[in-house]
């Protein structure tokens, strides 16, 4: 079926589709597998596009980190992850990517089991999926555009796709003029910045925020969310955990709380209690 001939390929060019590349020798090919994945998409528009069913992760079989977690997530929803420190909020998102497999229970993302996915379809996953730490990860020794223009590089996109690509996404991160700087040059909230535009550069279906405000002070954070939810409003969907408690009361977001790996609310814009 010409969906699965596509794969995870097709969902994330569907994303970024540009009608420019549709161009080129194989232009009839990514044609139709562009058509696929927007029928494909458009299943899914609205409905749930994440799945954990009844997750429950044990560590080195002793700490239960999530247990018996249960909950969906629609395409295009921004949901929080609160709870305390240990709850399992950084242990979700990673089930979320396959970084962690359950002892029990089961993950889908759209429409798949994620867990029952061979390794060599997780690289095609994973590059519908952006991640935001707390922490940045930027590569030191690189410059915003060689950080963000890598992360494409990396999944073998043309020269002229990163050529265009890279400035309007530093653009819509609002860090026009800042492309030849260095991490150590750019201020904590910039660093996010570049970190956020690298996530998002592929135009994935899932960004994934690990505390990504937890370095910042409360206004640069605030700038930080702003973005997050302009990212959002383009139809990407977001998880993010935090403690963040300001953060969360300033976006009425859907919000789900954890408490020693259990889930213990799920509340549609909500508060952090
Ligand atoms: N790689 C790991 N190995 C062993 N235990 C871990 C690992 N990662 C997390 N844990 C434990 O799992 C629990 C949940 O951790 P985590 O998901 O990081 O919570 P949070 O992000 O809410 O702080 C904690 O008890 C933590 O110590
Ligand atoms: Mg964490």
């Amino acid at each position: 079926m010409a969906i699965s001939m596509c794969s995870w390929r097709v969902t994330s060019s569907i994303a970024a589709a540009r009608k420019s590349d549709l161009r080129g020798p194989s232009g009839t090919a990514r044609f139709w597998c562009l058509r696929a994945a927007e029928t494909y998409v458009f299943h899914f528009r609205g409905a749930r596009l994440i799945r954990l069913e009844n997750v429950t992760k044990i560590y080195n079989s002793e700490v239960t980190a999530l247990r018996d977690a249960t909950f969906d997530v629609a395409k295009g929803e921004f949901v929080f992850l609160v709870g305390a420190s240990g709850s399992g909020k950084s242990t979700l998102l990673r089930m979320m990517n396959r970084q962690e497999s359950p002892e029990k229970g089961a993950v889908w993302v759209a429409g798949r089991n994620i867990n029952e996915m061979p390794d060599s379809k997780v690289p095609h996953l994973r590059r519908n999926i952006g991640n935001i730490f707390q922490d940045y990860k930027l590569l030191l020794n690189k410059t915003v555009h060689e950080n963000v223009a890598f992360a494409l590089e990396v999944i073998g996109r043309p020269k002229h796709v990163i050529r265009q690509q890279v400035p309007a996404v530093l653009d819509l991160v609002g860090l026009n003029g800042k492309e030849d700087r260095f991490p150590h040059q750019l201020s904590g909230g910039e660093q996010q910045r570049v970190s956020i535009a690298r996530a998002f550069v592929n135009r994935p279906l899932i960004l994934l925020a690990d505390e990504p405000t937890g370095n910042l002070d409360p206004a640069t954070g605030e700038g930080i969310m702003r973005l997050l939810d302009r990212i959002n409003k383009t139809g990407t969907t977001v998880v993010m955990a935090t403690h963040d408690q300001r953060i969360v009361n300033m976006m009425r977001k859907r919000v789900i709380q954890m408490d020693r790996g259990i889930i213990v609310r799920d509340q549609a814009r909500g508060v952090y209690e």
